[in-house]
C-alpha cells in the first residue's frame, strides 16, 4: 500500500476512534466552536447562504453533532449531514434524519446534488483534504457554493509556534480534564486526528486555494479571521500587528468557493 494511502486510513481510523469516544463531551471539549458569539457569526453565514437559493439543499460534511445542521434547518429546505463518527452521528439525529455515515474522500451522493455544501473545522482533520476537497465539488451542484472554516491558518501557526506550545502546557491539565480517561491509545488518536495541528503547521491558505482551484471550482475566496471573542494575547497580536495584511496574524482561514 502506498504511504500516503495508508497515512489516510491512519487519520480516518483516529477520528473514528477519537470521536465516537468524546462525542458525549464534544460541546465541552469544543468550547470557542460553541461561543455565543462564533454560533452567531456561523448562523450568519448560513442564513446569507440560505437566501442565496429558493429551496435550497445543503449537505454538511464531517456534521459531527450538528453545529451547522441546527442553523441549515432554519433557511434550507432540505438539509443532510455526514459523518465518519457514528456516535458523532448519532448526535446530530436531533436535528435532522438525512445522516450519512461516510469517509468524506467517498461521498455516497450523486453528482450535482447540493446547492451548498460546507464542512466546518473538518480540513484539519484530513490527512490530506484534497480528495474531500474534490468530494465536495462533485456533489455540488453548478453554481453552488462549498464554505470551509475553522482550520488553522498555517503563516499563523508557524509564526507563533512558541504560543502555541506554551498554552498547551498551560492548558493542558484543563484540556485534559474535559476528556475521557482512556489511557495513551486515546491521546495518540487525538492527536493524529487532529493532524494538522499536531504533525503539520496548520493549513497553507495558497495550498489550499491551489486545490480547490485544481479540484474545478470558479471562484476562489481564502479569507482569514480572528475568533469572535478573542483571548487576551489575539487582543494584543491585533493592536501590535495592526498594519500587517491580515494573513499573517488571524489564526483561522475560512473558504468560500463557487462551482
Ligand atoms: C472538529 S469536528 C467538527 C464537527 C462539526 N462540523 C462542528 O462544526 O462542530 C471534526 C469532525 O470531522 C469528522 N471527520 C474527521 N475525518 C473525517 C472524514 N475522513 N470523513 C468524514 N468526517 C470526518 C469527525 O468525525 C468530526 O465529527
Amino acid at each position: 500500500m502506498e504511504q500516503s494511502e495508508e497515512m489516510h486510513r491512519k487519520v480516518s481510523q483516529a477520528n473514528v476512534d477519537y470521536y465516537n469516544k468524546c462525542a458525549k463531551q464534544y460541546e465541552v471539549i469544543e468550547e470557542t466552536i460553541f461561543a455565543r458569539e462564533n454560533e452567531e457569526r456561523v448562523h450568519g453565514i448560513i442564513k446569507e447562504l440560505g437566501g442565496k437559493y429558493e429551496q435550497g439543499s445543503l449537505l454538511d460534511v464531517g456534521c459531527g453533532t450538528g453545529n451547522i445542521l441546527r442553523f441549515a434547518l432554519q433557511h434550507f429546505k432540505e438539509v443532510t449531514g455526514t459523518d465518519i463518527s457514528a456516535e458523532m452521528l448519532e448526535r446530530s439525529r436531533q436535528y435532522t434524519d438525512r445522516l450519512v455515515q461516510a469517509d468524506a474522500s467517498q461521498l455516497p451522493f450523486d453528482h450535482d446534488s447540493f446547492h451548498v455544501v460546507t464542512a466546518y473545522s473538518v480540513l484539519h482533520h484530513l490527512y490530506d483534504p484534497f480528495p474531500v476537497i474534490q468530494e465536495m465539488y462533485r456533489v455540488c451542484k453548478k453554481g453552488g457554493v462549498v464554505f470551509t472554516d475553522n482550520d488553522p491558518n498555517g503563516y499563523f501557526q508557524k509564526r507563533f509556534k512558541w504560543y502555541k506550545n506554551l498554552r498547551k502546557k498551560l492548558y493542558k491539565k484543563k484540556y485534559d480534564q474535559s476528556l475521557p480517561d482512556e489511557g495513551s491509545a486515546f491521546q495518540e488518536d487525538m492527536k493524529l486526528a487532529e493532524y494538522h495541528h499536531y504533525y503539520a503547521d496548520g493549513l497553507d491558505a495558497q495550498r489550499i486555494k491551489n486545490m480547490f482551484e485544481k479540484a474545478g471550482f470558479a471562484e476562489v475566496n481564502v479569507m482569514f479571521r480572528f475568533h469572535p471573542r478573542p483571548n487576551l494575547f489575539t487582543k494584543v497580536i491585533k493592536v501590535l500587528l495592526f498594519f500587517e495584511p491580515k494573513e499573517k496574524k488571524c489564526p483561522f482561514l475560512m473558504v468560500m468557493a463557487t462551482k
